[in-house]
């Protein structure tokens, strides 16, 4: 019986649209399950969207959607960018499902009757942006994995026994692999040693989740409801559990950093209450940095990979993502680095090897694949290039093995690298312009160890890029890769008379046009769809505030008190976080400063009265609140689109209005 393997991404929530970080774990996934699949395992990948919880029933509320019509939207828009992308997931579920409803009550059944759950009173605070209970932290204190404000909950709850598995998850932890790399390993043990508390595991206050089993008054906490995907999509709890007793546990769970401990900790915990095996291995990576910051939704500093697909192609974001970033760490997303990655070792290495040397079979040998003769003296270059090939078959295995992607791939570039030197020095274009017998026997060998060294190349690189090595296979004339047994893949398997089929170029050189194609693309799209207003300036006020005042928007006026204005009055003024990139006195006006403002998808002039509080210099870089939809008028001579918002002191300098916390540049004040 063939080796069973089931992979697994998080399930992303749906409060707004993916973006490369989701892509980056999906892409890695996909790397493997599809990686597996070659070595002939019974492969089984699981992806999806975590659809309950506070956070997604608001981010539906500041849309003005039901929560199902936003989860239903932006679910499809996730799994249509992996069908795009061409992610070979085998399943796709969702937590508003019935089957996984199902699934999860039944699980909490389990563990109720088990003796784990107990009802009782909780107060204490929670992020809903993490959707974690912070039990240390005293009213309005932060969150300690984000920084937002978190909100004081008191209620009556159900409550997880996770105090009772303190030392069998410090036993889990001493198998080697549970969770990688090592540091993620250390701070999961000592948060474990420094004691659980029983967790909460209900909510009563709000309505969007499934409700507990004989108590629907409650819904059952959003992470219990979300972990528990990863056994309900096997049928976990329904009446056709084949797939559940095939594949569970899980041989691998793919996380970002920031949720270790929901899936390190609670998780296994859960399980071991409902007497079900934990997974076998849980690695989390990094995250992907845009200008030194994490990517996210909520700092509105994303990169969508429809961009990139749509610019380079899906292998040019699968390459670049696991060839730059070392996985386990942070790494930096940039279009320059993307296009340089491409045309350096896409377009210009792998993509070169394989046109020169097709191009030359074709023109020296027809068009099929020469084979040295048995007497054929093969001189040490030749032998060079099938022992590298060899070396790289296991090294590149062994590192493919433990996700070391980037080093995986550097190695595979090496070979492309020597053989490369290789045609160099030898000239095959020069050898094949001679008749001469034993310099033909030359030509022979140099272009089957090239073709050869090629082949192996591709067969080890298709689970990264699997579109253009799929090309490149069948150009070799060996049909369709993905039912090419990676294990037996060997030095000397191309053979003698293999017809290429039609030759042609599958990395075209990309230009500079490429990088402002997508920076273009990823401006307009930034103004379409913006982050809704509470996650857009995380920190700036709780999410409770504004939701409280799009629901109060939403109803039926009441009327508007003397001297006061109503919220329409207040929304017509758009006020928008910019940027001053320019700044400059104007000619014979002391007071007037002229300003170039970036905001985010567009730069204005504003001319501004602050010359005599700030000196042009000082406010280069600068972030400021700017009137955005004032209309235009002159001040000596010049055109001021919008204001900067000032405080202005009787008889004082006036003072520019500014943010503490870091914030994206075109957000709305609201
Ligand atoms: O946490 N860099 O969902 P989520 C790298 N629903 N990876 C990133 C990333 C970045 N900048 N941004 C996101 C949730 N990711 C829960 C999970 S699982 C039972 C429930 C990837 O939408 C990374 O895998 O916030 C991260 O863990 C995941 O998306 C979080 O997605
Ligand atoms: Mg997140």
């Amino acid at each position: 019986m063939s080796k069973k393997f089931y992979i697994t991404t998080p399930i992303y929530y749906v409060n707004a649209r993916p973006h490369i970080g989701h892509a980056y774990t999906t892409i890695a996934c996909d790397a493997i399950a599809r990686r597996q699949r070659m070595l002939g395992a019974d492969t089984f990948f699981l992806t999806g969207t975590d659809e309950h919880g506070q956070k997604i029933e608001r981010a539906a509320q500041a849309a003005g959607k039901t929560p199902q019509q936003l989860t239903d939207e932006v679910s499809a828009q996730f799994r249509g960018l992996w069908d795009r992308m061409g992610i070979t997931y085998d399943d796709y579920i969702r937590t508003t499902s019935d089957r996984h409803k199902r699934g999860v009550q039944a699980l909490w059944r389990k563990i109720r009757d088990n003796g784990y759950i107990y009802k009782d009173q909780y107060s204490g605070q929670y992020c809903v942006f993490d959707e974690l209970y912070v039990d240390a932290a005293g009213p309005g204190s932060p969150c300690p994995e984000c920084g937002r404000p978190t909100e004081t909950v008191k209620e009556e709850n159900y409550f997880f026994k996770l105090s009772a598995f303190q030392d069998k998850l410090l036993k889990l932890y001493e198998q080697p692999d549970f969770i990688r790399p090592e540091t993620r390993r250390n701070e999961v043990i000592s948060f474990v040693r420094s004691g659980l508390r029983d967790l909460s595991i209900s909510r009563s206050t709000f309505s969007w989740g499934i409700p507990v089993p004989d108590d629907p008054k409650h819904v059952i906490y959003v992470w219990l409801d979300a972990l528990s995907n990863y056994i309900t999509a096997l049928g976990y709890g329904s009446d056709d559990a084949k797939l559940y007793e095939k594949f569970w546990p899980a041989d691998l769970q793919m996380i970002g950093k920031e949720i270790v401990r929901f899936h390190c900790v609670y998780w296994p915990a859960f399980l071991m209450a409902a007497g079900l095996p934990a997974p076998k291995s849980i690695v989390a990576h990094g995250w992907l940095l845009f200008e030194e910051n994490k990517m996210s939704k909520s700092r509105g500093n994303i990169v969508r990979a429809e961009t990139i697909l749509e610019v380079m192609g899906q292998d040019a974001l699968r390459y670049f993502l696991l060839r730059e970033v070392v996985f386990g760490q942070d790494g930096s997303f940039s279009f320059d680095a993307l296009v340089q990655r491409y045309n350096a070792d896409l377009a210009n290495g792998l993509g070169n090897l394989a046109s020169r040397t097709l191009a030359m079979i074709t023109r020296y040998f027809k068009g099929e694949v020469p084979y040295p003769s048995a007497g054929a003296a093969r001189r040490p270059a030749d032998g060079a290039i099938a022992e590298a090939a060899g070396r790289t078959i296991a090294e590149c295995n062994g590192l493919f093995d433990q996700y070391q992607f980037s080093r995986a791939l550097e190695l595979a570039w090496g070979l492309v690298a020597a053989v490369d030197k290789y045609i160099v020095e030898n000239e095959p274009w020069v050898l094949g312009e001679k008749q001469d017998e034993e310099i033909r026997a030359q030509l022979v060998t140099v272009l089957y160890t090239s073709a050869e060294a090629l082949r192996i190349v591709t067969a080890l690189v298709h689970p990264v890029i699997p579109e253009a090595t799929a090309k490149i296979w069948t150009q070799l004339g060996l049909g369709d890769i993905k039912t090419f047994r990676l294990v037996d893949l060997k030095w000397g398997q191309l053979e003698l008379g293999t017809k290429l089929g039609s030759v042609a170029p599958v990395f075209p050189r990309a230009d500079k046009s490429a990088i402002e194609r997508m920076q273009e693309m990823e401006e307009q799209g930034r103004g379409a769809v913006a982050p809704t207003a509470s996650e857009a300036q995380p920190s700036a006020k709780p999410a409770a505030a504004a939701t409280a005042t799009t629901t109060a928007a939403a109803k039926t006026a009441p009327p508007i008190p003397e001297g006061k204005i109503g919220i329409d009055d207040f929304t017509k003024v758009e006020m928008r976080v910019g940027q001053v990139r320019v700044a400059e006195k104007v000619q014979g006006a002391d007071k007037l400063l002229r300003l170039e403002v970036d905001l985010g998808n567009e730069v204005r002039q504003v001319v501004a009265g602050i010359a005599e509080a700030y000196a042009p210099e000082a406010l280069v870089g600068r972030k400021v609140a700017i009137v955005t939809n004032l209309a235009p008028r002159k001040l000596r001579g010049l055109e001021s689109n919008g204001m900067i918002l000032a405080a202005s002191v009787e008889g004082g300098k006036p003072v520019l209005a500014s943010f503490l916390e870091d914030v994206p540049v075109g957000a709305k004040l609201k």
